[in-house]
């Protein structure tokens, strides 16, 4: 044991408990163990509450002639049938007043799935039983399922995007070497645990409260008021956790809240609706797939002189988020590359399908998958390693820092960072290692692969970044916490809760975490973008700042020191020579009517963004990372596992490490997910076919990798963010991308690594396996050329 020398464990004494750059368990970590987290469904229920349940349309696109609901009236329990009639307001719930999504369609159905109408019963049972009992008659039209088909008609849901720098073109015709093709790109269920659900209780006056599985309260509000035609002042919604929501709940919540409250408004009773998983599945949007095309010129060396992508996404029916989506598709497109020329555009997609939605990397994913992509193609076609393609074409210094949308790298780790994760993971010679291995083998292949993450950090959408909270410290010294970031299982409560304890300088214990409310702190974002500690944490410090200066002020004139003899010490102040608790301090500024309740506000600086001329500083900073990831295939089968993954990732001074490694795992663990077993299917009239967990197939715990290496690159943040930290939650997501990579190595092993396999997301066993037939018979057919 290593004995403290004296000022150690003094500085350790005087830690408190909780602090900041410690680790600390989630908040709820053991309530969600115990089951005692009490989530929407397991509040008590309201006396007289209502069930409610959703009528959805059966086909994709197609006119309403005639709707018969007189037998889902007329079933046992139900109390009432709403449709499109019913609204006192606008029927539109979509996000940004864009009026593209009605709450029920009307005589108009752009996907299978869509709502049409609500039954509210005595139980979720009847609810459910009775709305199934409607008779629609559909005039169906053509409908158009797929991106090819998108293509082919050509109709947007927002205006696309261009970024450009150089010329592309004249860059990519004239370089030594030339590459063009395609790849599919698959979407992603979130499957949080806790599916969609809200719970409305009216109140007087009109009012209602809305407590709601959202990350996003404050929209949710804007919507119930845009739907019951209600100032929003009238509306209350509020949040304590989700169950996850991985970006599934930044939008895809209004809906369901928008249902409930309109039941409550309609009979004054408390309402509550809450699909089935199924349900669940075909309502709400997904991950966006995609098709890339792409174009590059690059040198015998491996060095690209010019990139031509083109990012084609199906977005469904309606436009949602797809327009940021898709944007951030191509501010990742470079991933951690220098393009010296470049151009690449956004096709957001009209589908007779879901509007898909934000998921974690909100497109980013897509846009690094394709640079991976490029890299590959590269380092196949001139015989060479991946990674030292990679690192051949990392943003440098000086001539070769600018991005494509023409903002300069200034914060980049990436070379240090995956020197050391190629060191640390022994990845040059286990990749020797596993090439002598597979020579060998007949029937098994290993793979390994290395990939690199840069992802920027900030809403692009630059009115989004911004938060408030608001503190209360109570005569007994106990403080109460509120902001605007909602809680998803990422641990945002503790972090922030942990930045108001530190600037007291009390124990984490006396930090009481509520519930997020939009009766408390008003007009916020939502929690999404990886920026929840970023902006509540500086909100929260803010205001706790402001209550301190006022005891520092109160406490130098009572006790006649200099401010400065004012410090807060371990749940103490020491005033000039005395020490008092930190209660009594509360308490004797309250006596002397000092005010101990202060909101706090934040707004991210230095970043602005012009996006028709595709120019400016969308992001404050960026986090990095990488993994290396190692499989072994099955050739028989296809069927794979990984077997080792190391990572190194940037979470600047990280808030929290426990919790950081945690999203840290299960952000890979869902990246990796997304490009492998992760399949969504439509069938040929444009259903889902994979809406539940039978069919859908997410990884479980036994899936993870084998040996699971997982360190933070503990850096401090340049930019001034909360105690130097960074943003983790969306990042690591694409660290899974080294499994897919990893696959590619092993399947390419067939072919004497001669050609590039092509392995398009998700690698399905099935896909991998068609990737090995492919691959050898383009090898028996001579055909070196990709
Ligand atoms: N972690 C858990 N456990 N559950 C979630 O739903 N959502 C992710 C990420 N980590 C999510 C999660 C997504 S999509 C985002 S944008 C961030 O958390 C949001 O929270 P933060 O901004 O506080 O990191
Ligand atoms: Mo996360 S996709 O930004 O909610």
């Amino acid at each position: 044991m290593l004995e403290l020398t004296p000022a150690e464990s003094l500085r350790q004494a005087e830690r408190i408990e909780g602090a900041v750059h410690h680790d600390r368990r989630h908040d709820s970590a053991h309530k969600h163990v115990s089951g005692e987290a009490v989530y929407i469904d397991d509040m008590p229920e309201p006396a007289g509450l209502l069930h409610v349940y959703l009528g959805l349309a059966s086909k994709a696109h197609a006119r309403i002639r005639a709707m018969d609901l007189t037998a889902v009236q007329a079933a046992p329990g139900v109390v009432r049938v709403f449709t499109a009639a019913d609204i006192p307001g606008h029927n539109d719930v979509g996000c940004d007043g864009r009026g593209d999504e009605p709450m029920f369609a009307t005589n108009l159905v752009e996907f299978a799935g869509q709502p049409i109408f609500a039954v509210a019963a005595t139980t979720r049972d009847e609810a459910r039983r009775a709305a199934g009992l409607a008779v629609v008659d559909y005039e169906e039209l053509p409908a158009v399922l797929d991106i090819a088909g998108a293509r082919h008609k050509g109709e947007l849901v927002v205006t696309p995007m261009r970024l450009a720098r150089g010329d592309a073109a004249t860059a990519i015709a004239a370089a030594p070497r030339r590459i063009t093709g395609r790849m599919s790109i698959g979407g992603q269920e979130h499957f949080y645990l806790e599916g969609q659900i809200a719970l409305a209780i009216p109140g007087e006056d009109g009012e209602v409260t809305v407590y709601s599985s959202t990350q996003h309260p404050s929209e949710v509000q804007h919507v119930v008021a845009h739907v019951l035609d209600l100032p929003s002042g009238a509306v209350t919604v509020e949040v304590r956790r989700m169950g996850g929501g991985f970006g599934g709940k930044e939008t895809q919540a209004n809906f369901f809240a928008a249902v409930a409250a309109l039941v409550a408004r309609k009979t004054g009773r408390a309402a509550k609706l809450r699909p089935d998983r199924d349900d669940d599945m075909r309502i709400t949007g997904k991950r966006h797939d995609f098709e890339v095309e792409y174009d590059i010129g690059f040198d015998d060396e491996g060095r690209i002189a010019g990139v031509d992508f083109t990012f084609a996404a199906r977005c469904g029916y309606a436009a949602d988020l797809s327009g940021p989506v898709t944007d951030r598709a191509l501010f990742h497109g470079d991933n951690c590359y220098f393009y010296p020329a470049v151009h690449m555009r956004s096709e957001p997609l009209k589908t007779n399908t879901v509007s898909n939605t934000a998921f974690r990397g909100f497109g980013g994913p897509q846009g690094v998958v394709a640079a991976e992509r490029m890299i590959e193609e590269i380092a196949f076609a001139l015989g060479k390693d991946p990674l030292e393609i990679r690192r051949l074409n990392f943003y440098g210094t000086a001539d070769r820092n600018v991005t494509p949308y023409h903002q300069t790298v200034t914060d980049n780790v990436i070379h240090d960072l995956v020197a050391r994760l190629a060191s640390d993971s022994d990845y040059h010679a286990r990749r020797a290692e596993i090439r002598a291995w597979n020579a060998r083998r007949r029937w098994q292949r290993r793979g390994l692969a290395l990939t690199p993450v840069k992802f920027g950090i900030s809403f692009t959408k630059t009115e989004a970044n911004q938060a408030g909270a608001l503190v209360h410290i109570y005569k007994d010294g106990s403080i109460h916490l509120n902001h605007g970031g909602t809680e998803m299982g990422q641990g945002l409560y503790t972090k922030v809760a942990q930045v108001v304890a530190e600037e007291f300088k009390v124990d984490l214990s006396r930090v009481h975490i509520t519930a997020t409310t939009t009766g408390k702190v008003p007009n916020t974002s939502p929690t999404a973008a990886s920026s929840g500690a970023d902006l509540n944490g500086m909100a929260a410090r803010a205001a706790a700042r402001t209550i301190k200066e006022r005891l520092v002020a109160f406490a130098a004139e009572h006790w006649r020191v200099a401010p400065e003899a004012v410090r807060f010490l371990r749940n103490r102040v020491a005033i000039g020579g005395q020490e008092i608790p930190f209660p009594e301090l509360v308490r004797a500024a309250y006596t002397a009517r000092v005010s101990l309740s202060s909101t706090g506000f934040y707004k991210t600086p230095k970043i602005h963004w012009d996006r028709a001329a595709g120019r400016g500083h969308p992001f404050y900073y960026f986090a990095y990372g990488a993994a290396a990831s190692e499989v072994v295939v099955d050739l028989l089968t296809g069927e794979y596992r990984v077997e080792r993954t190391d990572i190194l990732h940037d979470c600047g001074r990280s808030l929290n490490p426990a919790i950081d490694r945690g999203q840290i795992e299960g952000a890979f663990v869902q990246g990796m997910g997304w490009l492998t077993t992760e399949e969504l299917w439509w069938d040929a009239e444009g259903r889902l076919r994979t809406h539940a967990p039978s069919t859908y197939k997410i990884p479980a715990c036994s899936d993870r990798p084998r040996i699971f290496d997982v360190r933070l690159y503990d850096t401090p943040n340049r930019e001034e963010t909360i105690y130097r930290s960074k943003a983790v939650g969306e990042p690591p997501f694409m660290l899974g991308v080294s499994v897919l990579h990893a696959l590619s190595d092993a399947v390419a092993s067939v072919a004497d690594y001669r050609l590039c396999p092509r392995l398009d997301p998700p690698a399905t066993p099935e896909k991998v396996l068609a990737a090995i037939e492919d691959l050898r018979d383009r090898a028996g057919r001579g055909s070196a050329a990709s």
